[in-house]
């Protein structure tokens, strides 16, 4: 049979929200409830779930235990839910719809929503250094070291700066490709080389890994721009519409609707021929990539 995305993606959602269940703080009449209520609002709502996929697809190509793979993949989607409740700030993008609801600052308020992100960033780098995540205290310091480059000032952070910076300029083809492998492509490749990680794979594959990420990211942010021209608020579950009214450098700003589209095809092609080095261990991420650039929402 052949292999069924979907009810795969929908698995691993199952399961990752099982794991976040069981991370994040529980309410339970405690003062600074109102914070975990936040934490757990935004963390626990309709995301794709695409980096905890990519986290447990690069895992299965090492035999990694699905137990390992499930708390890497609640730590990297809680450091990416922290970024979105920042990038819906006053201050940042300014969005009052996310994941179909309410962003976090309009359902608590400004200083709960700021608290909330603090806590998942923190929390994240404390469930990646538990012994529950790997016996050995080396692929967790690695993985500790890995995923706080990829969200700091070399990664999305760095890239959310220079979004907010780019505002208004006309950057050019590169400086727009850079803009995205940082606020979106570091991620992704984090998640991609987790596994790898995990399972003291050869630095060669390792590598490949990091090669479809960084493709494979880029095609994921063009479509998300195409999308934010294209599709409804109601589909998006976020706010359409935003890049233009707020200047954004984008892929679509830069070289229209078509060849945007055409680059983030181009871009998912080169992103699954990095993966020749794997066999049908691969197919997830295969068709992962090929989803990215196909998805309505
Ligand atoms: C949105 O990411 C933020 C970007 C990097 C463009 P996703 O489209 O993966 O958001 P969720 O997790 O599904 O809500
Ligand atoms: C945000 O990019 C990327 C992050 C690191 C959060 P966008 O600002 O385009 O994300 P959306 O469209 O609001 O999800
Ligand atoms: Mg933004
Ligand atoms: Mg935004
Ligand atoms: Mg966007």
């Amino acid at each position: 049979m052949s292999y069924d995305l979907l009810a795969e993606l929908g698995t691993a959602a199952a399961d990752l929200g099982e794991m976040l269940d069981k991370i994040l703080p529980r309410p339970d009449g405690q003062i600074e409830q109102r914070l975990f209520q936040a934490m757990r609002y935004s963390t626990l709502g309709d995301g794709k779930r695409l980096r905890p996929f990519l986290v447990l697809g690069s895992a299965g190509l090492f035999r990694v235990s699905r137990q390992s793979a499930l708390r890497v993949a609640a730590a990297v989607e809680m450091v990416h839910t922290y970024s979105l409740i920042h990038d819906d700030l006053p201050a940042m993008d300014d969005d009052d719809l996310r994941r179909g609801k309410p962003s976090c600052h309009k359902q608590f308020d400004e200083a709960t929503a700021i608290l909330a992100g603090d806590a998942l960033l923190t929390q994240a780098f404390e469930v990646l250094a538990d012994d529950d995540t790997h016996s050995d205290p080396r692929v967790c310091t690695q993985l500790v070291r890995a995923l706080a480059r990829a969200a700091g000032p070399y990664g999305m952070v760095g890239g959310q700066m220079f979004d907010l910076v780019g505002e208004g300029k006309t950057l050019d083809q590169t400086q727009v490709a850079h803009l995205h492998l940082l606020k979106t492509g570091r991620m992704f490749a984090f998640a991609c080389e987790a596994g790898a990680i995990l399972g003291k794979a050869p630095t060669s594959l390792r590598m490949a890994l990091r090669a479809y990420a960084h493709d494979m990211g880029l095609a994921f942010q063009i479509k998300d721009d195409l999308l934010d021209v294209e599709a409804s608020s109601a589909d998006l579950g976020k706010t359409a519409g935003k890049d233009i009214e707020q200047e954004k450098s984008t892929f679509v700003k830069l070289l229209g609707v078509d060849l945007a589209r055409k680059q983030a095809r181009m871009l998912c092609d080169q992103a699954i021929a990095h993966l020749d080095v794997f066999d049908d261990e691969a197919e997830p991420l295969r068709a992962v990539a090929r989803f990215v650039v196909e998805r309505g929402r």
